[in-house]
């Protein structure tokens, strides 16, 4: 069943998201050669305490931390550790917030100093595919059309788009339906209606799309060793087309 949201459990979903934006912004000028992922988590961990929210991520399912920090190759559900940032690096921050009994998921791709050609590539293709994708969401479109509008671009670049792993519905719940897969068709799939929230968050990599889980059971990686970016936002379907809830200045 997909949850359409009344305007109270939309104000709780604006004041979730917002937090997780303010997080992803606070956090930024911190991700710079010689932190380490672990110092990353810990001042997103105090800090979304220190405004009465919970990190969602922390034990759910076992997750052992508060944030994701997925590096270069590492797809996705990266784990905060030892690992020191260095200059050339691509660090994805994943930030999720519980506040007030509903959940704001977000996350950016970070350059690391001075960073390679490829680095870039896959960093401004990741972010354009988010772009895409939410260019599609209006009442009336379908789940397809989102999927169309991030594969197509993102192919049309020479990139890939990870198939395991997509955006999902949100609120109450971290996970809830529908499945927001970032490949498809015009057309198919669920038709979208105002009151809908769900994030989409394109997993593009460099090289091809196939990947490998670490025995960590949590680290995803891109089998082939290409660099992986990614870009999430929670977005609410309005008549006209959406609102980025996640987005604190209305940019993407
Ligand atoms: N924040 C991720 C998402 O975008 C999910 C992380 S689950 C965790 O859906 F357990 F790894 F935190
Ligand atoms: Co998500
Ligand atoms: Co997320």
């Amino acid at each position: 069943m997909i949850h359409i949201k009344n305007a109270e459990e939309i104000a709780h979903m604006r004041a979730t998201c917002s937090l997780a934006a303010q997080v992803l912004d606070m956090i930024a000028p911190h991700v710079l050669p010689g932190v380490t992922t672990q110092r990353l988590n810990e001042i997103c961990h105090d800090f979304i305490c220190d405004h009465g929210a919970y990190p969602s991520p922390l034990n759910y399912y076992g997750f052992p931390k508060s944030i994701c920090t997925s590096v270069n190759d590492v797809v996705c559900h990266g784990i905060p550790g030892k690992q020191v940032l260095k200059d050339g690096d691509i660090v994805n921050v994943d930030i999720t917030t519980l506040l007030g009994g509903f959940h704001g998921d977000t996350s950016r791709t970070f350059l690391v100093g001075e960073t390679s050609d490829k680095a870039q590539k896959i960093t401004r293709v990741a972010h354009e595919s988010l772009v895409r994708g939410i260019g599609a969401v209006k009442a009336g479109a379908t789940l397809g059309d989102i999927g169309h509008a991030i594969q197509s671009y993102a192919e049309s670049e020479g990139c890939s788009v990870v198939r395991e792993y997509c955006g999902h519905g949100i609120g109450r719940e971290f996970h809830e339906e529908p499945q927001v897969l970032h490949y498809g068709k015009p057309g198919r799939g669920f038709r979208l209606r105002p009151g809908m929230v769900f994030t989409i968050e394109p997993m593009i990599n460099l090289g091809k799309p196939d990947i490998r889980l670490l025995k960590d059971n949590w680290t995803v990686i891109t089998r082939d060793g290409s660099l992986s970016g990614q870009f999430e936002h929670t977005i609410l379907v309005t008549e006209n087309g959406c609102d980025i809830l996640t987005s604190l200045n209305g940019h993407v």
